[in-house]
């Protein structure tokens, strides 16, 4: 019985088809049609799962015995749900300060907690160890073709929706793997000159900072509280991206981000991290507007599709906590 069950978890992806829904708030906002991808509503918190769980199941069918991700945010979390499903043991390794709260979030998952390092290189460092063992696999969070693939299901169900391509496509980079799997998406349905607008926090802006520098920078620190934007260096696919796609990168403060989370909260009665507030700050600081001024955008737009990558580590007292540490409260 469990064999079989294994087996339908390896047939049938692990995402959900998610709603896009237009938003009368940012439209009224953006002077436009807002749509909102609410990644928010998958299961694992996030589009993580689109990506990961795919990156999962293939492993599974190459006969992956046991899978090891060192990430205690959105990608961990997608990968311990994985896993569940397929019914793999699976490791996650966090850095010794890491939150009771995330470690129980993972063991509710069914994985196992290893702690190790005082950052993330260093429990990154030991995921790798691990995944030398036979029958071991790591998940990376954000660089692998497996998880641009996954990620690109979400614009065929946006052409399944919409028919016609929308003006603009907005998301947030962390990595860049949502970019990467979003382009390679937009190829894959005809849609690759509809322009997006790539938005960063600064003090984990790696795309923007590579965009300028025209070559992989690797950031001294992460300095912003968006953590899960938190990565170094982008992936190269990425900034290839920006050669092959139209990709405008912006980047905003952490107070504008912050910000965004508090009036979508308000607007839409939905909680999202800031990492996604980087995202909706193109609406609420007026971003679009300053990159059609500037004429980067056209005057007018069809239509505005804001990807609400969702994130678990929020709630009310965090959102509160985010808002001292910007100044807002
Ligand atoms: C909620 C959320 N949004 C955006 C990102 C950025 O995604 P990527 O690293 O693929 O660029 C992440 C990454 O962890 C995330 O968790």
């Amino acid at each position: 019985m469990e064999a079989s069950l294994a087996e339908h978890a390896k047939a049938k992806h692990f995402h959900t088809v998610t709603p896009l829904l237009e938003s009368w708030a940012l439209s009224q906002v953006a002077g436009t049609t807002v749509f909102l991808k609410c990644e928010n509503v998958q299961p694992a918190g996030s589009f993580k799962i689109r990506g990961i769980g795919h990156f999962c199941q293939e492993a599974a069918k190459k006969g992956c015995r046991h899978l090891v991700c060192s990430s205690g945010g959105n990608a961990g979390i997608a990968a311990a749900y994985s896993a569940q499903r397929l019914g793999i043991p699976a490791t996650i390794v966090l850095p010794e300060g890491a939150s009771l709260k995330v470690v129980k979030r993972l063991q509710g998952e069914g994985a196992e907690v290893q702690l190790s390092g005082k950052v993330w290189d260093e429990a990154n460092l030991k995921a790798q160890e691990l995944a030398k063992r036979d029958g071991w696999v790591n998940v990376s969070p954000f660089d692998h073709p497996l998880i641009w693939e996954g990620h690109s299901s979400l614009v065929r169900e946006l052409k399944a929706v919409l028919g016609t391509p929308p003006g603009v496509l907005v998301l947030a980079v962390g990595g860049g793997g949502l970019l990467a799997g979003v382009s390679a998406g937009l190829a894959e349905v005809g849609w690759q000159h509809v322009p997006i607008v790539a938005m960063e926090t600064r003090g984990a802006h790696c795309l923007n900072a590579a965009i300028e520098a025209g070559r992989l920078v690797t950031l001294p620190n992460i300095t912003s509280v968006a953590k899960s934007l938190g990565a170094k260096t982008v992936v190269a696919r990425a900034l290839e991206c920006a050669q092959d796609f139209k990709i405008l990168s912006e980047v905003v403060e952490d107070a504008e981000a912050v910000s965004a989370v508090q009036r979508f909260l308000d607007d839409e009665r939905m909680l999202v991290e800031p990492a996604c507030g980087a995202a909706l700050a193109a609406i609420y600081s007026g971003i679009l507007g300053k990159l059609q001024a500037e004429g980067h955008l056209p005057p007018s737009l069809a239509s505005v599709v804001v990807i609400v990558c969702g994130g678990n580590s929020i709630d009310s007292q965090e959102l509160q906590s985010l808002k001292a540490r910007v100044g807002q409260s």
